[in-house]
């Protein structure tokens, strides 16, 4: 073998093992492809779905409009300790709020009720997805409170006999559409 051959084969070896080492962190990065978000990422996610989705009844100071939307801001069930409520509220929609039990995923939704429960004055405990996902097991179509008064629903929003069975209680309408 000649001293060039050599060098050559030296030269490869070390492109091969450069190649090795640059790509060992990204192929044990795909095999973790969806791992559990932050707290923060969480309240990144949760902020864009609020600002996107939950605004345009409940306001951006989370305040609601008095007499229709409810107050997310401050007491309500959005700040109760037991989070079960808020989970199912969101999941399975409650008098005029559609429900979003199909439009997002659990990680989804622990991410906006764990923003929701600590932007503004609010300061509760996050909601992780597991905790959405004991929900959505347990109650997928048992209403565990009760209706809104039909006063209460603006016009369009929902239909009374869709509100007493939340499985069949399609959305009447999403705030982007
Ligand atoms: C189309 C309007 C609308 C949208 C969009 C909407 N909601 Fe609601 N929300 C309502 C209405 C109306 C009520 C009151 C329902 C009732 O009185 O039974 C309500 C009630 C609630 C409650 C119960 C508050 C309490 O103290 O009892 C929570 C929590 C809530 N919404 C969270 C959310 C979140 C989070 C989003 C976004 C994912 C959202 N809502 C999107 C209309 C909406």
């Amino acid at each position: 073998m000649t001293s060039r051959m050599r060098t050559r084969i030296v030269a490869l070896l070390s492109i091969v093992g450069i190649t090795l080492l640059v790509s060992i962190p990204l192929l044990s990065n795909a095999q973790d492809a969806t791992p559990e978000m932050t707290e923060e990422q969480m309240i990144q996610r949760g902020a864009s779905i609020y600002y996107t989705v939950c605004v345009a009844c409940h306001q951006v100071d989370g305040n609601g409009v008095p007499g229709i939307y409810l107050p997310l801001n401050k007491g309500g069930i959005a700040n109760l300790e037991d989070p079960t409520l808020f989970i199912y509220t969101v999941l399975y929609g409650r008098g005029g709020m559609p429900r979003f039990n199909s439009t997002y995923s659990n990680a989804d939704i622990a991410s906006v009720i764990t923003f929701v429960r600590q932007e503004w004055d609010n300061n509760s405990a996050p909601v992780t997805e597991a905790e959405v996902a004991a929900v959505r097991d347990n109650y997928s179509a048992t209403p565990i409170v009760s209706p809104t008064p039909d006063a209460q629903i603006p016009e369009g929003q929902n239909h009374p006999e869709q509100r007493q069975d939340p499985s069949n209680a399609t959305p009447a309408s999403t705030p982007s559409s």
